[in-house]
């Protein structure tokens, strides 16, 4: 009876952990965590934007890399987004994926050393991150809120 009490015991502090944790994460604000995905961005396209200028292939390579390989948003932030976009979700991640292709370029030109590729490519990131913002940052923020 003492050993039942005791699993008892045990499997309730679970529930008790588990839904803590739950909770406690659809309280976290998901805005932050897209903020500081895309302040990791912003200092990866500036060391790229060095590494152009000084030569510095490994720099460009290891932060395009960074950029085609960044966070996924927490799940719950994308259920929300999924569910406030609809059909529009596809465009919105089209646009992701357009930053995504061109930092695997970067990334590839730069173990090539091929500067040209690089610089083709950087307008492409560079459109892409432009383009998402224009069309989608204020829609997303609103989202997140
Ligand atoms: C698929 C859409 C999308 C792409 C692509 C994208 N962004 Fe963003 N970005 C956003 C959204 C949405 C926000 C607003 C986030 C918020 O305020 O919660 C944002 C915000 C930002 C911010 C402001 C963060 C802050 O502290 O307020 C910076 C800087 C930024 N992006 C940099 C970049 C860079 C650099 C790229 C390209 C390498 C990029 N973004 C590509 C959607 C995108």
């Amino acid at each position: 009876m003492k050993h039942l009490i005791k699993i008892g015991l045990i499997f309730l502090t679970g529930i008790f952990f588990t839904s803590a944790t739950l909770s406690s994460e659809k309280e976290t604000p998901s805005p932050t965590d897209l903020k500081s995905i895309m302040q990791g961005m912003l200092s990866d396209t500036k060391d790229i934007t060095e590494g152009i200028f000084i030569d510095n292939f490994e720099m460009i390579e290891k932060a395009a890399n960074n950029i085609a390989m960044h966070p996924e948003i927490p799940p719950v932030a994308k259920l929300k987004l999924i569910k406030a976009f609809g059909p529009k979700m596809q465009e919105f991640k089209a646009n992701d994926m357009k930053v995504h292709q061109a930092a695997v370029e970067i990334g590839k030109a730069a173990q090539l050393k091929d500067m040209d590729v690089i610089i083709t490519q950087f307008h492409v990131l560079i459109d892409g991150c432009g383009s998402c913002h224009g069309k989608f940052k204020k829609t997303v923020q609103e989202i997140l809120k």
